[in-house]
């Protein structure tokens, strides 16, 4: 198959590049290198030392001797570039990654937040609108979050994108089944809630075919094909922006940084390891909805956790200290969470549990670039309103104290 995968050159779409390509299908990477503008702007770089995207391709080339095609194109502000790349390279599927994904840089000023929506609404619809014109029956596979659903307790399973409900009629109650109400906690997921409505309408009036994967936090670093050369390694981040808890939770670990865990680290989260996601996408390929059906929802996740319990399972591998924080982010203290995932068990997925053995992977990958960690980089810093920014810490090691003599 012919894959347009956009936003190929971040942390999962790297991986799943690699891995489509290893299956034999014939790869096209479209990515306008934001992410590593972030990265400047920022003034951090990943962890693990990433080559130029077109250095990536030739190594990758060099061990197996498969193409991957790269494409520098915004997709959010290029429309009519977008509209003749689809024209002219025709995808059988798309996958789609291509948007700003961190949800305390969304939060950062009001730039940061305007730039999200414009970036990640802009590059959605531009894909939508231009398969349409181009007449392309593509299968579009979307990276969404579980951050949609919201984060408060329930008390009910999280269903798998649509819930069951009842409507009182004049000739009685019917049932019904709609799009699960989103509950963003940031300007981020608010973007992935707008994109399911994008989704929705483009299905039903243009019988586009779209599975839109609702991913929970993606840990660990490596795959079967990142693992194959020193130079087709993963991305990893370790900010305050960017970096994602367990995998922030290990690389202090590494670095003997104390594990920051926000307010009470009730905060319960949807994990998955990043193989099992590009094996769900593998799935999901393989699996695509006809026209005219509504938008296939998957939630793409393998376990559920608390963040403290995340916290204190890593201090107890590691030694490392554990640090209660004030949250920068304004959300429920505490929260349970039970999600539905049937759909890719029954579909043959096999996940890989948090189990020490992995953990200790991440650990040592960090001990390896530590050298590389700016640590006045690693606090989360980035508040989701002007009164939660002034308690925020900025430094938790207490450096700024620490006595001159
Ligand atoms: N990493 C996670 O834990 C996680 C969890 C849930 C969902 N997701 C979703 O998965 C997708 C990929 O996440 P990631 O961690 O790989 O992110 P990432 O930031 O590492 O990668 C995103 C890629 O898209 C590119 N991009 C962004 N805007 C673009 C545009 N306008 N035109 C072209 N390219 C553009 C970036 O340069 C980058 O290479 C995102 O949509 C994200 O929301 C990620």
């Amino acid at each position: 198959m012919k894959i347009a995968i956009l936003g190929g050159d971040g942390f999962v779409g790297w991986p799943t590049c690699l891995h489509l390509s290893n299956l034999g299908h014939d790869i096209h990477i479209v990515d306008n290198l934001s992410r590593r503008w972030i990265d400047t702007e920022l003034g951090v770089q990943s962890l693990t030392p990433m080559d130029s995207i077109q250095e990536r391709c030739r190594i990758w080339k060099e061990v197996t001797g498969r193409t991957l095609h790269f494409h520098l194109l915004n997709l959010a502000t290029e429309y009519e570039r977008v509209k003749q790349w689809f024209a002219e390279h025709r995808p059988d599927a798309v996958i789609h990654f291509a948007e700003q994904r961190a949800a305390p840089y969304s939060m950062k000023t009001d730039r940061h937040k305007v730039y999200t929506v414009d970036n990640n609404v802009g590059a959605t619809h531009h894909v939508l609108a231009a398969l349409v014109e181009t007449g392309i029956d593509a299968h579009l596979i979307h990276l969404g979050t579980m951050g949609v659903y919201g984060y408060s307790s329930v008390g009910a399973p999280i269903p798998e994108g649509y819930l069951d409900v009842s409507i009182d009629t004049p000739a009685g109650p019917r049932e019904q089944q709609i799009l699960y109400p989103t509950r963003p906690g940031s300007v981020y997921h608010m973007t992935k809630s707008l994109d399911q409505i994008l989704f929705q309408f483009y299905a039903q009036n243009d019988g586009l075919r779209i599975t839109d994967l609702h991913q929970g936090i993606v840990w660990g670093t490596h795959t079967d094909q990142t693992r194959r050369h020193p130079q087709l390694v993963n991305r990893f981040d370790y900010d305050g922006d960017y970096g994602t808890v367990l995998n922030r939770f290990l690389i202090q670990a590494a670095i003997g940084y104390p594990l920051t865990v926000h307010g009470t680290g009730g905060q319960t989260r949807a994990f998955i390891h990043i193989q099992d996601s590009v094996r769900c996408i593998e799935l999901a390929l393989a699996d695509a909805p006809k026209s005219g059906e509504r938008v296939r929802i998957f939630n793409q996740m393998t376990e559920t956790h608390r963040v403290r319990d995340l916290a204190q399972l890593v201090a107890r591998l590691s030694g490392a200290k554990v640090a209660f924080l004030p949250n920068p982010r304004k959300e429920a203290e505490e929260n349970d969470l039970i999600v539905r995932n049937d759909q890719f068990l029954a579909l043959g997925l096999n996940p890989i549990r948090l189990e020490e053995g992995l953990l200790s992977e991440v650990v040592d990958v960090a001990k390896k670039f530590a050298h590389r960690i700016d640590r006045s980089r690693v606090p989360a810093v980035s508040a989701w309103t002007k009164e939660i920014a002034e308690r925020v810490d900025r430094d938790p090691e207490r450096q700024a104290l620490r006595p001159a003599s």
